[in-house]
């Protein structure tokens, strides 16, 4: 069973992880979530866990002696194998990156929050920093509940069969066809007469051919890295 543990100041924004496919994935006991309030690291009576930033500036910086305590205790109790950070200047998060996340047991995403945590904490106890893009949100925990979605969905069994993430976009490093259901025309739209005609092979292709379109008009980008796969 993979085990993925969150540090954040806001616990109860995780109710995320309990429905859909995730909430399942914890029923058939393929992964487990553990949240962590950071707050219970503080050693001060107001149970502060950030401080005003030296050299002055707006904002609040999260302690040094908060976090490393936090992370060192979770790792020692949890044998947990990789620290990341979410944090805007970290690497864009991709399919690449959730794939290798996908395949550890146990891993801990610590959740920033304000202007982010002192320097010292980063050096010491993070392994990776991830970032969801170039922008800047109020914390880590809609961030880090998207890095956990996205790896936590590629491990076998969490998502069915039929919604298999082989075929997603980028897992082949291009964008998926377009998808159609019922009603076969809308407002005059058909759906494409090749997937009506139940044409397994002939559907394959066309599938393919799409993607590739879309991919070009889309993110010609990935389509120059496919085509130097491909070589
Ligand atoms: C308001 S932000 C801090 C921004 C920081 N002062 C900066 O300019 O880079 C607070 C926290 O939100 C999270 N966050 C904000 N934007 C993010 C992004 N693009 N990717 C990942 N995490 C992000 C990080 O955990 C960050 O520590």
């Amino acid at each position: 069973m993979r085990q993925i543990h969150i540090l954040t100041l806001f616990p109860h924004l995780f109710d995320y992880f309990n429905h859909s496919i995730l909430g399942r994935a914890q029923k058939k006991g393929l992964v487990q979530f553990f949240i962590h309030d950071l707050r219970n690291y503080s050693t001060d009576k107001h149970k502060s866990v950030d401080d005003q930033p030296y050299g002055g500036g707006a904002g609040m910086v999260l302690k040094v002696d908060v976090l490393v305590s936090a992370v060192r205790d979770l790792k020692e109790k949890f044998k947990i194998e990789h620290v990341v950070l979410m944090s805007p200047r970290g690497k864009t998060f991709s399919h690449s990156i959730a794939q290798n996340l996908s395949n550890l047991n146990s891993w801990l995403i610590i959740c920033g929050r304000y202007e982010g945590l002192d320097e010292r904490a980063i050096q010491m106890v993070v392994d990776q920093e991830i970032s969801l893009g170039d922008y800047v949100i109020t914390g880590g925990e809609l961030a880090s509940q998207v890095v956990a979605d996205a790896a936590l969905r590629l491990i076998p069994g969490v998502v069915g069969n039929s919604e298999s993430p082989q075929f997603d976009s980028f897992a082949n490093g291009l964008l998926e066809y377009p998808h159609y259901t019922r009603p076969a025309e809308f407002e005059g739209k058909k759906v494409p007469e090749i997937l009506l005609n139940g044409n397994h092979e002939e559907i394959k292709k066309w599938r393919d051919s799409e993607s590739l379109k879309l991919t070009l008009k889309n993110r010609p980008d990935l389509v120059e890295k496919f085509l130097k796969k491909q070589k």
